[in-house]
C-alpha cells in the first residue's frame, strides 16, 4: 500500500524533492570531469539562491512548507536524531573534534556543538554556511566554526567526520573519491548518509523525473551501497552501525564507520 501511496503522491505533486530532484540542464556533458565541474557549479549556485530559500525553510520550523517539504523535514530530522542518538549513547563527544562537510544550515553541527564537540563545519554554499553561523550565534554557541568550502578542499584531522545527505549531489564516478577524502580527514570515525540505489528507488526516481516541478533544482544521484562500503573498507574503516530512514519523499542510508 505504501508503494502505491508513494507513487500517487509522486505523480500528483510533481515537485522537486530530495532524492528525486529532476535534472534541469538538458545538455549534459559525456565527460565525467566536465560533468563534475558542472555539477558543483550548479549545486553551489542552487544552494546560494533558490535552493537556499527552499532548504532553509525545510530545515527550520517554518509553516511555509508544502506537504512534500514537510515529509522531507520529517525524514531528515529522523536521520539527524539517529546520529545524535549514536553519539549520545557513546557518551564521549565533549571535547572531541568534529568536521561536518556540507553542513547546510547546521542541523547536525549545532546540536553536536551543544553536546560539547569542537565543530569545524563547512558548505559549498555561502548562504548555507552563513545561515548556519547565524543560527549558532543566536544560540550563543562558541565552539563551532562555519565556513564556505567544497568538501574536497577541506583539510586537517578530526576525531569524527560527518557528511549527511550531501552525496546526492555527487556523480556516481566521484563517490568513492569523495568517501576516500572524508576518511583521510578522520582519525576515528566517519558518519555518512546517501540515497541508496535500489531497483525501487531507481524506479521512483524515473517516475519523478517524468513530472518535473516548476522550480530550478539540481541533478540527483543514488549510490550503490556496496561501492560506498568498499571505499570505506579500502580507506581502512569498518562499518559498525547502520540505519535506513524512509518516508514518502526522503530516503537515506546512514553508515557509521570506524578506523580499524
Ligand atoms: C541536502 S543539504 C544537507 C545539509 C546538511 N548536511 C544536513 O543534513 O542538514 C546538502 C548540502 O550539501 C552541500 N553541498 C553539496 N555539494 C557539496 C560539496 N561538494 N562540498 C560541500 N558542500 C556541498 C549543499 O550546499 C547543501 O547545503
Amino acid at each position: 500500500m505504501k508503494t502505491i501511496g508513494t507513487l500517487f503522491t509522486l505523480l500528483s505533486l510533481s515537485t522537486n524533492v530530495a532524492a528525486f530532484a529532476p535534472a534541469t540542464v538538458s545538455q549534459r556533458s559525456s565527460s565525467a570531469l566536465l560533468s563534475t565541474v558542472d555539477d558543483k557549479t550548479e549545486v553551489r549556485e542552487y544552494f546560494n539562491t533558490e535552493g537556499f530559500n527552499r532548504w532553509n525553510k525545510i530545515y527550520s520550523e517554518s509553516d511555509d512548507v508544502n506537504s512534500v517539504q514537510m515529509d522531507i523535514r520529517t525524514g531528515h530530522g529522523q536521520t539527524i536524531q539517529k546520529i545524535l542518538n549514536w553519539i549520545a549513547a557513546d557518551g564521549d563527544i565533549a571535547g572531541k573534534t568534529v568536521c561536518d562537510c556540507g553542513c547546510g544550515v547546521g542541523s547536525l553541527a549545532i546540536p553536536l556543538a551543544q553536546m560539547g564537540a569542537k565543530l569545524s563545519a563547512s558548505d559549498i554554499s555561502d548562504s548555507m554556511a552563513n545561515e548556519a553561523a547565524r543560527r549558532a550565534k543566536e544560540l550563543g554557541i562558541e565552539n563551532a566554526d562555519f565556513y564556505t568550502s567544497d568538501l574536497e578542499s577541506v583539510t586537517g584531522k578530526y576525531d569524527t567526520v560527518t557528511c549527511v545527505d550531501v552525496a546526492i549531489h555527487y556523480p556516481t564516478e566521484k563517490m568513492s573519491e569523495m568517501v576516500t577524502h572524508l576518511c583521510s580527514l578522520a582519525d576515528e570515525r566517519v558518519i555518512i548518509s546517501f540515497a541508496p540505489k535500489t531497483w525501487y528507488y531507481v524506479f521512483l526516481k524515473k517516475v519523478g523525473e517524468l513530472f518535473p516541478g516548476p522550480s530550478k533544482t539540481t541533478r540527483a544521484y543514488l549510490h550503490e551501497e556496496e561501492a560506498v562500503r568498499a571505499a570505506l573498507t579500502k580507506a581502512g574503516f569498518k562499518v559498525e552501525r547502520e540505519e535506513m530512514t524512509a518516508t514518502n519523499f526522503y530516503f537515506s542510508r546512514l553508515l557509521e564507520a570506524k578506523r580499524v
